[in-house]
């Protein structure tokens, strides 16, 4: 062990996380309509599966982009060789004019502003890098992305200070809670280099308020630090109230060239908008110039791969491609989580109202033992173990209340859905009985006994002794 870094042998990667250990318990046991109709269905993984049929469309009509040639002509050797780290103009010209339609065109972004990086992650680190030194710190309203853990704060050395936002005000940013974090981080010592904001917001799937807005520009500009809004679901708005960029908000009160400006970051991602995460392409937009100078230099140890740059310039350049796209994938979208509202609801498990992005904010808190993340993680366990489905915990997102789970809506088919919705039911309709004849302990003495009368019910079918070996 002594012959690694520390870095490498601390643990505040954050693999140890519910988060992080739903995924391994998921890979162990996965559902299979056919192969593994037991397993366990991925519902913690927010990946946007609904519009592949369009995207292979596309590749079908444009073999060019796909073998890499330019009028008939190969430009292999080209792509091969180039490795610029400022990107290519073409991809990031298109990437730019992407980014405005999403945002209703409302707004123009300058790809001279524009850094290319391998995903939304390395965004988010090379701010970091950035913009603060080890030991300073950011601001997170909670819940957040439990990725942030690793990516804010893992290489960087940066600290992540909760911004407490409760289920009162439907998890809402408010001045209270802004200084309160601000005072919370004076009290550790830390200096506050800024707050880092997802809009619309992972895990919650709301967008932030005008309201909300301007409070953290105002917020920043008094304090005199960074604001770096993660955009990477901009493009997942399918129901009102629309989505609002920071960049809008700026251009509306015509601060271009103020202070403020230079303070203002936006990452974006092309893994959720696009839904290909494989494919890593994400992007650092700013008006600094030295941040813009420095996350280019640094871009180097994250590029993106000069032909997906080219295959991907030639489909976003393709606006009645892209026009399409965006308004079919919301539109699936909103009827992927109807569907999902529909099937808790009959569960009788209620969500948090929400407009955007890949899944649903759910309050299973009437379904706790007691008020506790321990009474979360006991009910998290019977869910991945014995209902057959990997959600996330609040308490992965630092959820300051207990109850909370985060459930996707959009990395599986519409009867793999169905399927985990009478899954839910019947584990809600067991636990609710359990509570109200006050016998969950009780009942059955044996542990394992309890997890099969469950598991039975669930599944209709008897479970062998070992699948509770864990
Ligand atoms: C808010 C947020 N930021 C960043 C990421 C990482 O995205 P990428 O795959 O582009 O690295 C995710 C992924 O889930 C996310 O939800």
């Amino acid at each position: 062990m002594k012959l690694l870094s520390k870095k490498v042998t601390c643990n505040s990667h954050g693999q140890d996380s519910s988060y992080f250990l739903g995924w391994q318990e998921y890979e162990k046991n996965p559902y299979d309509e056919v192969r593994n109709p037991r397993g366990i269905i991925q519902m913690g993984l927010a990946e946007n599966q609904l519009c592949f049929d369009l995207l292979e469309s596309w590749l079908a009509q444009n073999p060019d982009a796909v073998e890499l040639k330019k009028n008939g002509e190969s430009i292999f050797k080209e792509l091969a060789l180039f490795q610029d780290y400022h990107g290519l103009r073409a991809f990031k010209n298109a990437l730019v004019e992407f980014m405005s339609e999403i945002r209703g065109n409302k707004v123009k972004f300058d790809s001279d502003n524009l850094v290319l990086t391998a995903g939304a992650t390395s965004a988010n680190e090379t701010l970091m890098f950035c913009l603060a030194d080890p030991g300073d710190a950011f601001l997170l309203p909670t819940p957040y992305y439990p990725g942030f853990d690793r990516d804010l704060k893992w290489r960087t050395g940066v600290e992540i200070v909760p911004i407490q936002c409760k289920s009162s005000n439907g998890f809402r940013i408010t001045g209270s809670a802004l200084e309160e974090a601000y005072q919370e981080a004076g009290r550790r010592n830390l200096k506050v280099k800024g707050v880092l904001v997802t809009n619309p917001s992972n895990p919650l799937g709301i967008t932030l308020s005008l309201l909300e807005l301007n409070l953290l520009v105002n917020f920043i500009a008094a304090k005199g630090i960074h604001l770096i809004n993660d955009e990477i679901y901009s493009g997942l708005v399918f129901k009102s109230p629309g989505f609002m960029s920071i960049m809008e908000v700026l251009m509306n009160k015509k601060y271009m060239n103020t202070q403020v400006w230079n303070q203002i970051h936006i990452v974006y991602s092309l893994s959720k908008d696009l839904g290909i995460p494989g494919f890593r392409v994400g992007a650092i937009y700013s008006n600094n110039e030295m941040v813009v100078s420095a996350a280019t230099k640094m871009s180097s140890f994250g590029l993106v791969s000069s032909q997906t740059q080219y295959l991907l310039s030639a489909m976003l350049s393709d606006k009645v491609f892209t026009k399409n796209y965006v308004s079919e994938n919301r539109k699936r979208l909103k009827h992927r989580q109807q569907m999902l509202i529909r099937g808790l609801r009959n569960a009788g498990i209620g969500c948090l109202e929400s407009n955007a992005g890949l899944f649903c904010w759910v309050d299973m808190r009437h379904l706790l033992s007691s008020n506790t993340f321990e009474a979360e993680m006991e009910i998290w366990k019977k869910i991945i173990y014995e209902v057959g489905l990997n959600i996330s915990p609040g308490s992965s997102c630092h959820c300051a209340e207990p109850g909370w789970f985060r459930v996707c809506f959009a990395n599986m088919s519409e009867e793999t859905l169905n399927l985990a919705m009478q899954r839910i039911k019947i584990f809600a309709k067991s636990i609710s009985n359990t509570i109200i004849n006050g016998r969950d302990s009780n009942q059955y003495s044996n542990k394992n006994l309890r997890r099969k009368s469950l598991a039975n019910w669930v599944f209709g079918l008897s479970f062998h002794d070992h699948k509770y070996e864990r």
